[in-house]
């Protein structure tokens, strides 16, 4: 697959996963989807929860789903969200969000997707977005 079904099919997995948001508390929703080296798509969605330090984003769902089935490798991520469900805008992943990333992803080859629709997204390096991060090669 190239890399624009590649994208094309990370935003319809992203706007499908946002429709299992679970946020009766901020009304914004959130999907990522995420796809591993070899081509697998993991999904999440935002989880809130009432006491609100415990809530956890789309991304790191996402990532946890597929480390947790033992993946390690991952090409590219595709986030979407917005108040309701609705977008209208990019959403960009939170700073905590980023430092998972940082923890399993290539910073120079990693592909972070926003999306609002099929048309309309761009795409950064881990890198362009978290310049300096500190990763498993700082403790080398
Ligand atoms: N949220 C995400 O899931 N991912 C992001 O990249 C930004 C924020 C969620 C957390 C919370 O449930 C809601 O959006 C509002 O912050």
């Amino acid at each position: 697959m190239d890399s624009a079904l590649q994208t094309a099919a990370l935003i319809v997995q992203a706007m499908q996963a946002m429709k299992q948001a679970y946020a009766p508390y901020s009304h914004f929703s959130v999907g990522a989807a995420l796809m591993t080296t070899e081509g697998k798509i993991y999904c999440g969605c935002n989880i809130e929860n009432a006491a609100y330090t415990p809530t956890n984003c789309a991304e790191r769902t996402a990532f946890f789903k597929a480390v947790s089935e033992g993946e390690r490798s991952f090409r590219a991520i595709c986030i979407v969200g917005g108040k309701d469900g609705i977008l209208t805008d990019y959403t960009a992943p939170c700073g905590v969000c980023r430092q998972v990333m940082m923890e399993f992803c290539n910073p120079d080859t990693f592909r972070i997707i926003l999306a609002v629709d099929q048309k309309q997204y761009k795409t950064f390096t881990l890198r362009e977005l978290f310049p300096l991060g500190f990763g498993p090669d700082n403790l080398l």
